[in-house]
């Protein structure tokens, strides 16, 4: 199919909720860090499910439940072509990022041994930290934390003095959910495999922002959440290298997962039904398909290179602001401005951007220890989708000048 020229009018116009008011002000949504608006499409295929389509997968004869088993296993090879995995049985559906990282911590974490290290970045979310402090605990591993420098970079120095053969697994966020850093990935899943280890790439901030191709990247686990690619909660992704899913034990017992089931003993299914135990989300599965099927009328490129330039425009327009810094301004960064104004706490700027139409997070964005580490409580973050504008920017810096003279 021909991908049509990027054109955010165009684009804006599919999603629904962007022509709402908010207390009689036009929406601007600068909270897609946290979720996505959803395209008409997403919204229809959601309604058309459950209108007409409704069974369970993988157990009925008859024709609702084969024709939502297709749809759900069509699903899974749509998004197996979209990252560039090898095969669909490297999909496994999961509730979301947070859900993908705690089945890998259990299920790779019952190959590791007392001692084996996990290194980690200063500049995880909390779904990236404590999933691995829970598996240090149970089993004697030693977690390891890369610092960051101010700007917000991780320091590859620091990266590489921590790399040893105790490493047994990297994992780190592709793109920083607080500081909008595009970490360089690609060389840091390099120097891990020279020591042995495997890399977990985060990729709730990454999937809807970029083109991710999980072959080139060449991580072993490659995760992210759908509601913030403009497909459904509570459905999520792990993408894993076969061998190292097929090594690993399953995470939940239940039904779907199993081959044969006696009481004296289990044998389980093959991938990807191994760690899908229990009736998953079906709508949600099908209905990120056709996220990814809406993604695929967009150039990943040029979309790119636009949120790029919004974030570097917001940028700039908040640098005008006396008293107003700006957390994390890394040389490679995009889609995220997170700052605070001098005197003022973020939720107090955050409610009253509100209350002119304006969507976005305050508070720590679940990255306390990097909170801790720029001695701040909290930031207020504007974050970027395809669909937002200048114009849109032009009207929050508005607000923001009006809000910081009723707050001062
Ligand atoms: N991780 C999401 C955010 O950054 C919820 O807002």
């Amino acid at each position: 199919m021909q991908i049509p020229p990027f054109n955010v009018r165009e684009i804006r116009e599919q999603f629904p909720a962007l022509r709402q008011k908010i207390y009689g002000k036009n929406l601007i949504y600068f909270d897609n860090g946290a979720t996505s608006q959803k395209p008409q499409v997403v919204i229809d295929a959601i309604n058309r499910y459950y209108a007409v389509e409704n069974a369970n997968i993988h157990r009925g004869v008859h024709y609702l439940s084969q024709r939502a088993t297709t749809e759900f296993e069509a699903s899974r090879i749509r998004i197996q072509k979209h990252i560039n995995a090898r095969k669909s049985e490297e999909i496994i559906f999961t509730k979301g990022t947070t859900d993908s990282i705690n089945l890998v911590a259990f299920s790779y974490g019952e190959l590791l041994n007392k001692g084996d290290e996990i290194i980690i970045s200063a500049m995880e979310h909390h779904g990236n930290i404590v999933p691995w402090q829970m598996l240090c605990a149970r089993k004697g591993l030693v977690l390891k934390v890369i610092p960051i420098n101010t700007k917000g970079e991780i320091i590859q120095e620091e990266y590489d003095k921590l790399l040893s053969n105790k490493t047994k697994l990297v994992s780190v966020i592709h793109i920083s959910n607080t500081l909008g850093t595009v970490n360089p990935v690609k060389e840091m899943i390099k120097k891990a495999h020279a020591v042995g280890a495997k890399f977990l790439l985060d990729g709730a901030q990454s999937i809807q922002h970029m083109k991710i191709d999980v072959a080139d990247l060449d991580c072993d686990f490659y995760v992210f959440s759908g509601h913030k690619v403009f497909g459904p909660t509570g459905i999520g992704v792990l993408y894993g290298k076969e061998a190292l899913l097929d090594a690993m034990p399953p995470y939940q017992g239940g039904g779907d997962m199993i081959e044969k089931v006696t009481f004296e003993k289990t044998t389980y299914n093959h991938l990807p039904h191994k760690f899908e135990a229990g009736t998953p989300h079906i709508a949600g599965g099908i209905c990120l398909g056709t996220a990814f099927e809406f993604l695929s009328t967009i150039d990943l490129i040029e979309s790119e290179a636009y949120e790029r330039e919004l974030a570097h425009y917001a940028e700039q327009v908040l640098e005008t602001f006396e008293d107003l810094t700006i957390i994390g301004t890394a040389k490679n960064k995009t889609s995220v401005v997170s700052f605070n104004v001098k005197g003022l706490h973020p939720f107090d700027i955050g409610t009253l951007l509100d209350k002119q139409g304006i969507a976005v997070r305050t508070g720590h964005h679940c990255t306390q220890p990097l909170m801790d580490f720029y001695k701040i409580p909290g930031t207020v973050r504007a974050s970027f989708a395809f669909y937002n504008t200048k114009e849109e920017i032009d009207f929050f810096a508005e607000a923001l000048e009006k809000s910081i003279n009723i707050l001062r």
